[in-house]
């Protein structure tokens, strides 16, 4: 039996060969190598090398045979670097970045050797591509397909063409979308309405005592606000200009379930990959894959709320140019936090994953006596089994927002890479603090902020 709502990024396979692959966008090449990175492009069989050796007592003539072997070879050099040694008269050190054919990493070994002593080398440290630019997303829309109507057999959708049909409307909205666009809106038929508001009805009546404060007071405003009622499915369009005002989320179409990498990646930017179809109407109570009952009734409400809209958006920050290990990590704790979280809250346990709060079976047996409630650890929740075929048999409790998010940043920090992050808001773009410059200059920026602030606490004193 599978979940009645399957949320959350893909899981687990297909991870994505990395964007590098793809044409780079216009404009984004120069960026790239100014952070002085070596990204993952692609299996493209080059290795990237750092080399340091020692040409000792040959004057320029071993300088030149050192020269030969990059050329010989015909290596990519991009830094080559030469200084006269202080205590060891007439030797010149030497330290190389370049690139080689893999296949030919042993052979420039050895042929630097014969010329040169003390020859050292380590392979570049490689972090996969990751968008820096709000538009970059246009690159992050890998599909994980094998819940989709047309090939999975136990989709509900799988032998109705005129559904598959329909879907194929809705993939097409989601690809054609450019950041910057409106986002499209959709006439829903009579039948797409009618299973919205059955799942709206059986639902929402479960709300006031399963769900979480911060899920009922954006609720309300969004019915209020933002047209959530029964009798109609809520557009994208309007529902992320509520959001964008309250906590600077907004939405774009996506496909179907992205894989990981990507879902994760647009959260760093506070974008929401939002699907826009709706389950087939003989299903209305279950869907094998996203749609937009499970993002509309299940995330957005949440989205509306500061303390887990940073939550999420620093899982995001998280996951940029992390080992594919790490992206597997980071997705179980987003599904054990965001798709099935659950929160202390007046001495009781409530909802607040977005795959508990738009399925009403899971949702009743997530706060029942029957599952296992165990404390929010992202150490020990990050590398716990999940399940995706059934209801959890484990869900994690979080004592608040404010603590899961400390400890989410605890967890990021521990992530092994060369370079921190920070994330623009400005400019809606990621920056890469790995120079003293980059920092300072951020602190720069930081101090203004500050003297704002103080100029504001002094005025009200
Ligand atoms: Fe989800």
């Amino acid at each position: 039996m599978k979940t009645e709502v399957a949320g959350a990024p893909g899981r687990g396979a297909n991870l994505r060969a990395e964007a590098g692959q793809e044409e780079a966008a216009p404009g984004t090449e120069p960026a790239e190598q100014a952070d002085g990175l070596a990204w993952q492009e692609e299996e493209d069989g080059r290795a990237a090398l750092i080399l340091t050796f020692a040409l000792r007592g040959v004057g320029q003539a071993g300088l030149s045979e050192a020269a030969k072997v990059f050329e010989t070879l015909e290596a990519g050099i991009q830094h080559f670097e030469t200084r006269r040694a202080e205590n060891a008269a007439g030797e010149l050190q030497c330290f190389v970045k370049c690139e080689v054919p893999s296949s030919d990493v042993s052979v420039l070994l050895n042929a630097l050797r014969r010329v040169a002593e003390d020859v050292k080398t380590s392979r570049e440290e490689r972090v996969p591509w990751f968008p820096k630019k709000i538009r970059d997303l246009d690159k992050c829309h890998q599909l994980i397909t094998k819940y989709e109507p047309d090939l999975d057999h136990d989709h509900p959708g799988y032998t109705d063409p005129e559904y598959r049909k329909r879907r194929a409307f809705f993939t097409d909205l989601a690809f054609n979308y450019k950041e910057g666009d409106p986002l499209p809106r959709v006439e829903y038929t009579a039948q797409e309405t009618a299973t919205w508001r059955e799942v709206y009805r059986k639902l929402s009546s479960l709300y006031p005592t399963h769900a979480c404060k911060q899920y009922l007071d954006a609720f309300q405003q969004l019915e209020t606000c933002c047209g959530y009622q029964e009798d109609s499915i809520p557009q994208l369009q309007d529902v992320s200009r509520f959001l964008k005002e309250r906590t600077g989320f907004q939405l774009r179409p996506a496909a179907g379930l992205l894989s990981p990498r990507d879902f994760l990646a647009s959260l760093a930017f506070r974008v929401f990959q939002s699907t826009q179809y709706i389950r087939h109407s003989s299903s209305p109570m279950h869907s094998p894959e996203p749609d937009c009952c499970h993002e509309l009734l299940g995330h957005v409400p949440m989205l509306a709320d500061k303390e887990f809209a940073q939550f999420s958006q620093d899982i995001g920050l998280a996951s940029l140019g992390s080992s594919d290990v790490e992206i597997e990590r980071l997705a179980t704790l987003y599904w054990f936090t965001i798709e099935f979280g659950l929160c202390k809250q007046n001495g009781s346990i409530k909802a607040y994953g977005a795959g508990l709060l738009s399925s009403y079976g899971e949702l009743v047996y997530a706060l029942s006596n029957k599952p296992e409630h165990r404390p929010f650890d992202p150490e020990l929740t990050a590398v716990h089994p999940y399940q995706d075929q059934t209801f959890q048999p484990v869900y994690f409790v979080a004592e608040n927002f404010e603590d899961a998010k400390a400890k989410l940043q605890k967890y990021a920090l521990k992530i092994k890479k060369p370079f921190s992050l920070r994330y623009n808001p400005f400019t809606c773009s990621i920056e890469v603090l790995n120079t003293r410059q980059k920092i300072k200059n951020t602190l720069s920026q930081m101090k203004e902020e500050l003297k704002n602030l103080c100029f504001a606490l002094e005025k009200m004193s």
